[in-house]
């Protein structure tokens, strides 16, 4: 069978269409003998039965053991000291920020909401810190009071507003400085200047000013540097290249006081399909402490203590999207030579409600057939979503078994970032459930949205 002219160059036509590839299913992804994919033991027709579709479901023990390489990596690149934090926006939930601090890692928050969120799980505030830039009044004193590790500053305002809420709260709050390098990579661009032109941090040659400011305010403590340089990266050139201009400015604060620690961000990529190669964090671990202790011998000062947020290389790759076919059409597309090939349209009980990220960024996925596999020759599908708008694409290339019908499931690995976390109730559709599977047993961990739930908030019903 000869690839569909219509399918994009990245993506070849497969062997077999039911082969789960290991780089993008979730570790417990497995297609027993009879054609039925299991997630962490679980059958996914059970999972459907039980919890309805669409669905996340979330591999436990994938995200734990992410969680526990990056932490092991960092440790072993950063004899002198490191600490991770779980970048909290990539998804949160409570039994989730558990797993986290559980497996040692800090959580980074980006709001009050999701601040709220781990402080209901439990976790040790001191090992949360605070982003944003423009963290409301409320959220502030919120976080000081409650005693966050760390309030990453992202605009000199924000120097005051955090030192009048610590002075509020009699306690010395320890801050970092988001630092907008010029480095945004986005896989190769990361030496565009042009990104300078964004929201988020200050400028390089303003940080040695606005240090001296923070200095001055007796609740304050700096920590240090923070850059956070885009997402989605794969290779470590940005991230070398972010620490060595920090390690500069670094060292120059050094003469004004202590600096413990430079916080490098999160970003690294991941496979969304089987063309996406992915470096292995070890690697950018070990890549990335080359960088950061040469610097530093350079500039003869002592290797601070590194710290990373990574998000979506921890929960990203644990999660796949389960999705029940409702409808299938095969649409005739003219190419620009003129030569014309089929499109199937295979329909789908979600969509860009609950992820969104292809219709935002112009994201890849891939998808299997995941309740049973067919020998039928695998033809090129664009699986689409249910929602009122032609861009509602889920997965916009992919070979399935010719024969998908309605009433197959779908799976859709490496949902696991910036699914949930972005989903919407477009069309009033109920946010899905998101269950965690383990050691052959399912447990939701947050539960489907009704239509009550979609419902209460109007205020407009009649008594
Ligand atoms: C400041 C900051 N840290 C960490 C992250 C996490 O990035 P990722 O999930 O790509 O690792 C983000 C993502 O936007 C961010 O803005």
């Amino acid at each position: 069978m000869s690839a569909n002219p219509l399918a994009p160059g990245w993506l070849s036509h497969p062997e077999d269409a039911n082969a789960l590839d290991a780089r993008v299913w979730p570790r417990g992804a497995r297609r027993d003998d009879d054609g039925v994919v299991t997630l962490a033991g679980v059958p996914v027709g059970d999972l459907a039965r039980e919890f309805g579709t669409p669905l996340y479901v979330l591999d436990e023990a994938d995200a734990l053991g992410r969680a526990a390489e990056i932490r092991d990596a960092f440790a072993a690149a950063f004899p002198g000291g490191s600490s991770v934090y779980y970048a909290g926006k990539a998804f949160l939930s409570i039994e989730v920020a558990r797993w986290m601090a559980d497996a040692g890692l800090n959580i980074d928050v980006a709001s009050g909401g999701e601040l709220a969120v781990a402080l209901a799980a439990g976790v040790d505030p001191s090992r949360l810190g605070l982003h944003g830039n423009n963290k409301s009044l409320p959220e502030i004193d919120r976080a000081v009071g409650a005693g966050v590790g760390a309030i990453v500053l992202d605009s000199v305002v924000e120097v005051e507003r955090v030192a009048e809420a610590a002075r509020r709260h009699g306690i010395v709050q320890n801050v970092r400085l988001r630092i907008n390098s010029g480095v945004h990579a986005s896989t190769h661009e990361y030496l565009a200047t042009a990104r300078e032109d964004q929201k988020f941090g200050i400028p390089i040659s303003d940080a040695v000013e606005v240090v001296a400011g923070i200095r001055d305010h007796p609740e304050l403590r700096f920590l240090g540097l923070h850059s956070h340089i885009g997402s989605q990266i794969f290779e470590s050139a940005g991230f070398g290249e972010a620490a060595r201009r920090l390690l500069e400015l670094h060292a120059a604060l050094r003469a004004g006081g202590d600096v413990p620690e430079l916080n490098l961000g999160g970003g690294f990529g991941i496979a969304y399909t089987s063309a996406d190669e992915v470096v292995p964090m070890a690697t950018i671990a070990d890549e990335l402490a080359r960088v950061v202790t040469g610097e530093c011998e350079r500039l003869g000062i002592p290797v601070p203590k590194v710290a990373i947020e990574p998000g979506r290389v921890i929960i990203g790759p644990s999660t796949v999207t389960l999705y029940e076919v409702g409808t299938i059409k095969d649409v005739l597309v003219t190419g620009d030579n003129g030569g014309s090939a089929v499109r199937r349209y295979v329909s789908v009980d979600g969509g860009m409600s609950d992820n969104v990220r292809p219709a935002l960024y112009a994201a890849d996925y891939a998808v299997r057939m995941v309740n049973r596999s067919s020998d039928a020759d695998a033809v090129l599908v664009r699986v689409a979503g249910k929602h009122c708008e032609s861009g509602d694409i889920v997965v916009r290339a992919d070979y399935l078994p010719g024969d998908v019908r309605p009433g197959d499931l779908l799976a859709v690995p490496a949902t696991g970032a910036y699914c949930w976390s972005l989903a919407s109730n477009y069309n009033y559709l109920g946010r899905p459930a998101v269950v965690a599977v383990k050691d052959g047993a399912a447990r939701a961990i947050v539960r489907r949205e009704t239509e009550d739930d979609l419902l209460s908030r109007d205020l407009g019903a009649r008594a």
